[in-house]
């Protein structure tokens, strides 16, 4: 299918704070020149936050990435996850038209489509609250046929179910997910016939549907408000964050390659306590080459990669027990030069060094 960007587009984009908070703590997941990797994740949030993938919210995607937005517009056209047009305020259904739910009735839940939305796919229903698609197999063959709507699953289906699906979402209720039929899962249709020991006082969903019940985001957006923690990888809950959010440019500006951009300015941290520059910095003792002319491999601390180990000899740090050497007046100084600061700290490079120095 041709996937262009929709002919109507919003002026800008910009991350809701809580929303840049989270973005920024993701870029902190890759290691060092790999931030880029983000991208899904990113572009993932601002069609949460927007409801569908903007053109202003790609290049903002690729901006805080330092990407030239023809990555971020091939990734986004690329994966059908990406909406590029607007969809239903309330739910757009994704209906399998592959194999399995060809064979049992995907083509009665696209008229239901058709009838109860729009009568093309990616337009819009009257009041606004619906649209669909079609799609190629979403992995759920054994419940055929089947839709996802929203984040979420609805397996089992027949034409009257599926529209008393979209009549309760109109209403404001949402569905239980999982299988319409009665089904548990995906065990025969008379019942399981092996593994049966299970089954006397089990809950009536199974784990998906149950998760999708207690969590209750099948339809719900993504909004920044439920990440109290939002960079687990790390010992600060977010606080960490490191590249700051790309400022508006004009509508005709060209994208600037990635490797001529200068290093996007460190964000605030969020927890000055821990923030490394409230450390007096000082100089370590440095080493114009590797003694005996051969240094140690520094990438085998987790979090240093190629640039990074060359960066660091470019520093004059060449081996392990030089790291593990460092006091916090020295980490500051040395993370006052790397372009991700905090990460010393958060991988625990000195823990890593003494181990590899024998120290530890
Ligand atoms: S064919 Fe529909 S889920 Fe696989």
């Amino acid at each position: 299918m041709l996937r262009r960007l929709h002919p109507e587009q919003p002026a800008s984009f910009a991350f809701t704070p809580d929303n840049l908070a989270w973005a920024q703590a993701q870029i902190t997941k890759y290691p060092e020149g790999r931030q880029a990797s983000a991208i899904i994740p990113l572009l993932w949030r601002a069609q949460e936050q927007e409801g569908w993938l903007t053109r202003p919210a790609i290049e903002y995607v690729a901006d805080m990435l330092g990407l030239a937005h023809i990555r971020a517009l091939e990734v986004a056209t690329f994966y059908f996850m990406f909406q590029l047009q607007p969809v239903g305020s309330v739910a757009h259904l994704q209906i399998c038209g592959t194999l399995s739910c060809m064979i049992c009735g995907a083509e009665d839940l696209i008229a239901v489509c058709r009838e109860k939305i729009a009568p093309k796919a990616h337009q819009l229903s009257a009041d606004g609250k619906f649209s669909w698609e079609e799609v190629e197999c979403l992995g759920a063959c054994a419940n055929a046929p089947m839709a996802q709507i929203g984040k979420d699953y609805y397996e089992d289906l027949t034409a009257e179910k599926l529209a008393w699906l979209i009549d309760e979402m109109a209403a404001g209720r949402v569905p239980t997910p999982g299988p319409q039929n009665g089904r548990y899962a995906a065990e025969p249709l008379g019942g399981p016939t092996s593994l049966t020991a299970h089954v006397d006082g089990r809950d009536p969903l199974n784990a998906s549907a149950r998760r999708a019940v207690d969590i209750g985001d099948t339809l719900k957006r993504i909004d920044g408000t439920e990440v109290p923690l939002l960079a687990p990888w790390g010992r600060q809950s977010g606080g960490d964050a490191v590249v700051a959010p790309p400022s508006p440019a004009p509508a005709n500006a060209r994208p600037t390659p990635a490797r001529a951009r200068k290093p996007a300015a460190p964000a605030q941290q969020a927890d000055k306590s821990v923030a490394p520059a409230a450390v007096a910095e000082a100089a370590p003792t440095r080493l114009s080459a590797p003694r005996d002319g051969v240094a140690d491999d520094l990438k085998k601390i987790t979090g240093i990669g190629p640039k990074l180990e060359a960066l660091l000899n470019e520093m004059g740090f060449w081996h392990f027990d030089q790291i593990a050497a460092w006091t916090q007046a020295e980490i500051a100084w040395v993370d006052a030069r790397l372009k991700f600061k905090g990460r010393i700290d958060r991988d625990d490079w000195i823990g890593q060094a003494k181990a590899r120095a024998g120290k530890a």
